[in-house]
C-alpha cells in the first residue's frame, strides 16, 4: 500500500493475547492451549508453539495428525506491542483498537474468571497509556463469574481509570451460556446501554465469532481444506446466527439504546436481512421468554414466555441505528453490502491481525496450515512486508466507492472510527 493517501487509518479489529494470557494457554492441556513442541534435534532451537483454539483442531479431534502440524503457529505478533507498532507502521495506521483474540475468557472455571478479566484489562489499559494515544483497546468480561462480578468489570472499564484507553468490550457470541438472546444478559445490557448513552465514550459492544458451526455440517473432508470451512463459513455464520437471535429476542426493542459491532462484516446478515425480515413477517408464532408466564394462556402453559407479536424495532431500523460492521470482508461487494444496510459512516476498517498472516515464506506453504498458519508469524524480518489480508481490505473499500467518493473511503478507513470513538489522532495521541 503506497503511504501517498495520508488520510488516518483506524483498525478497529486487531487481536493480541498478552503475555498473561499466553502463559495461561502455555498451562493448559485441553484447548484453548498452546502446544510446546520438543527441538527436532538438540542443537536446534524449538519450533514455534502450536495455538490450538478452534474445536475442530483439538488434538481429540484429530488423532492422527503429528502435533507440530495440528492448529497454528505463533510468535510474538500475538502478544509482543513492539510488533503490533512495526505492523502498524508497515501498513500506515494511525491508530488501533487492540482486543483479546478469541476465546477471551469463555473457558475459565467462575472463580479464575474475574481476576483474569481485571488483569487483561488492566495490561490492556496499561499497553494503550504507554502508546502515545496510537493503541486504545476493547476490554473483556468474566462471563463465566456471578453477575455481579461481570457488572463490577463492566463499571471498571467504563469508570475513569479506562479513559480514554478502552473504548468498548469484545464478547463471543455464547454470552453467559446461552447465547446472547439469553433474557439473563438483560442487566449487562441495560447497563451497557447507559453507558453508552453518556456522553463521551461508546464503549461498543464488539461481538465476534469463535465456535463456529458444528463440523458436522462441513463433513467428513473439512480437514482436507484446513481451517477454510470453519474461518470462511463457520465464523460468520456464527455471528450472523448470534445477532439475529438478539433482535428476534427483542432484545434492541428492550434496549433501542444498545451500540454493537459485528465482526467480519456482520458476516451473511447484509446479504440475509431482507429473508430474515420477511421470515418473521410470516411467522404466526412469537413468544418472549423474559415475559415467562405472563399471559397466563397459551405462551405460560408452553413455558416460552407471553405471546408476541415478534420484534417491534424492524431489522433495518435496528441495522442503521444500533449496528456498525467492520470491514473485513476482503471484497469490494461485502464493502458494499455492509455500507448498504447500516449506513456508510457506519463501517469500519479492521485487519484480523495477527490472524492471516502472509503463507509461509516466499508464498510457500506449511502443510496442513489452512488459514494462513504458515511460517510467516511475524518474526522480525517477514514483519516489514505487507500483508495480502491487510491491503486486500484496504482495495475493498477503496474500490467499494471508486475514486470519485474519496469522503467516503477516508471515513471507513479511518473516519468513522475517529468520530465513533472521539479519537485524537493529530496529535498522535489520546482521544
Ligand atoms: N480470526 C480471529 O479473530 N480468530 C481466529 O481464531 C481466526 C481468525
Ligand atoms: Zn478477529
Amino acid at each position: 500500500m503506497p503511504p501517498a493517501d495520508p488520510s488516518p487509518i483506524v483498525d478497529i479489529h486487531t487481536h493480541i493475547y498478552p503475555p498473561s494470557y499466553i502463559s495461561l494457554l502455555s498451562s493448559r492441556t485441553s484447548p484453548p492451549q498452546l502446544l510446546q513442541l520438543p527441538p527436532p534435534s538438540p542443537d536446534t532451537p524449538p519450533p514455534p508453539p502450536r495455538l490450538i483454539i478452534l474445536p475442530s483442531d483439538s488434538p481429540s479431534a484429530n488423532p492422527s495428525t503429528p502435533p507440530s502440524l495440528l492448529g497454528r503457529p505463533i510468535g510474538p505478533e500475538y502478544s509482543s506491542v513492539p510488533h503490533i507498532l512495526s505492523f502498524m507502521n508497515t501498513h500506515h495506521i494511525t491508530t488501533s483498537i487492540l482486543s483479546l483474540a478469541n476465546p477471551w475468557l469463555d473457558f475459565l472455571p467462575a472463580h479464575e474468571s474475574a481476576p483474569w478479566a481485571r488483569r487483561i484489562n488492566t495490561e490492556l489499559r496499561t499497553i494503550s497509556a504507554s502508546s502515545s494515544g496510537r493503541i486504545h483497546a476493547f476490554g473483556v468480561l468474566p462471563l463465566t463469574a456471578p453477575l455481579d462480578s461481570i457488572l463490577d468489570e463492566l463499571s471498571f472499564l467504563a469508570s475513569p481509570a479506562c479513559h480514554p484507553y478502552i473504548k468498548g468490550l469484545i464478547l463471543g457470541t455464547t454470552g453467559l451460556g446461552a447465547g446472547l438472546d439469553d433474557p439473563s444478559l438483560a442487566p449487562i445490557f441495560s447497563a451497557l446501554q447507559q453507558h453508552q448513552s453518556s456522553a463521551n465514550n461508546p464503549l461498543l459492544l464488539f461481538i465476534h465469532p469463535h465456535y463456529g458451526l458444528p463440523s458436522s455440517v462441513f463433513g467428513p473432508r473439512m480437514q482436507d481444506s484446513g481451517h477454510v470451512l470453519p474461518l470462511a463459513l463457520g465464523f460468520p455464520l456464527e455471528t450472523t446466527i448470534a445477532f439475529t437471535r438478539m433482535w428476534l429476542a427483542g432484545v434492541f426493542d428492550r434496549f433501542p439504546g444498545l451500540k454493537v459491532l459485528l465482526a467480519h462484516a456482520g458476516g451473511a446478515v447484509p446479504a440475509l436481512a431482507g429473508r430474515v425480515g420477511s421470515c418473521v413477517e410470516h411467522e404466526r408464532g412469537f413468544y418472549d421468554a423474559s415475559e415467562k408466564g405472563k399471559d397466563g394462556g397459551e405462551g405460560a402453559e408452553s413455558g416460552r414466555g407471553a405471546r408476541v407479536r415478534g420484534p417491534k424495532r424492524s431489522l433495518e431500523t435496528v441495522l442503521r441505528e444500533n449496528v456498525y460492521l467492520d470491514a473485513v470482508s476482503y471484497s469490494a461487494t461485502g464493502v458494499r453490502a455492509a455500507v448498504e444496510v447500516v449506513g456508510r459512516e457506519r463501517v469500519l476498517f479492521g485487519t484480523d491481525h495477527p490472524f492471516f498472516p502472509p503463507v509461509g515464506v516466499g508464498g510457500k506453504k506449511e502443510e496442513g496450515d489452512g488459514d494462513g498458519g504458515g511460517e510467516g508469524h511475524g518474526s522480525g524480518k517477514e514483519e516489514e512486508s505487507e500483508w495480502t489480508s491487510v491491503t486486500t481490505n484496504v482495495e475493498a473499500v477503496k474500490n467499494a466507492f471508486g475514486s470519485e467518493d474519496i469522503d467516503s473511503i477516508k471515513g471507513v478507513l479511518g473516519g468513522n472510527a475517529i468520530r465513533l470513538f472521539g479519537l485524537d489522532v493529530d496529535s498522535g495521541g489520546g482521544g
